[in-house]
């Protein structure tokens, strides 16, 4: 009798979690790595609460369908329905963008300034918190975690299907995609 109660218990859980009933269970397990409401305390972890449910769906299917790189997110979102990845980008959407800014020298400021005027406000914005429909919010993003993710974009080893943004840093000298992102880690909003 108690094993069937369990059963029941468990299966009730799952159907609640896979009809999208309650995104929020589902959304402890990123916590664990995003930080509550995804604000990230880790550098090499990003913050993903406030980006735009656009973003935030489209990354998470090309990992499901193989179609971009990533070794934690692409093991990780496997276990997880269309439906779920559509309730997780809406309910990560309405969490507000925490920035951390990052203190950097002056030195890599000011030249990180110029490249992002010059090369990446087009579709970021000036300081990374205006961006156009496609792009995701980067001011006061972990600048650890965007170097590595521009490494993946300069890369033809990693699958990053965008090519705008692909092409934007293959046209950039890596000290100099390097101080961008310093910069843009550096900006509040
Ligand atoms: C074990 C730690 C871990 C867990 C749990 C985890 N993530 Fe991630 N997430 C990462 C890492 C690391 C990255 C950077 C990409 C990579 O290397 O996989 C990332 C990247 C992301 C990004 C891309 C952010 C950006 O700025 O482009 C999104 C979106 C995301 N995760 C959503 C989620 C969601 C939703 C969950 C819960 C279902 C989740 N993650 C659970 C570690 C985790
Ligand atoms: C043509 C528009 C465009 C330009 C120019 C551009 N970006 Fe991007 N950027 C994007 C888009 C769109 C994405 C998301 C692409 C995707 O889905 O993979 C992105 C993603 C990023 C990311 C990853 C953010 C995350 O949360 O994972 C970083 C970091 C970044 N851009 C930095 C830069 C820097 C630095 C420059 C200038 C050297 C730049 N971008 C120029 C459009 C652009």
């Amino acid at each position: 009798m108690r094993k069937l109660l369990l059963i029941l218990a468990l299966t009730g859980l799952a159907g609640a979690a896979h009809a999208g009933t309650d995104v929020t269970i589902l959304a402890r397990t990123c916590n664990n790595c995003h930080g509550m409401g995804g604000a990230s305390a880790g550098t090499s972890m990003p913050s993903i609460g406030g980006l735009s449910r656009g973003y935030l769906e489209r990354v998470m299917k090309q990992w499901k369908n193989d179609e971009r790189s990533a070794i934690t997110m692409s093991r990780i979102i496997k276990g997880f329905s269309d439906d779920e990845i559509d309730a997780l980008a809406e309910h990560f959407a309405k969490q507000p963008w925490v920035s951390v800014v990052q203190k950097t020298s002056p030195e890599l400021l000011s030249k990180g300034a110029l490249t992002a005027s010059d090369n990446c406000a087009d579709c970021h914005g000036k300081a990374g918190s205006d961006p156009d429909v496609d792009t995701p919010k980067i001011n006061g993003q972990w600048s650890r975690y965007m170097e590595l993710e521009i490494e993946k974009y300069r890369s033809s080893e990693f699958k990053m299907p965008h090519r705008k943004m692909k092409k934007a840093v293959q046209e950039e000298k890596p000290a100099e995609a390097a101080a961008a992102a310093r910069y843009f880690g550096a900006q509040s909003k």
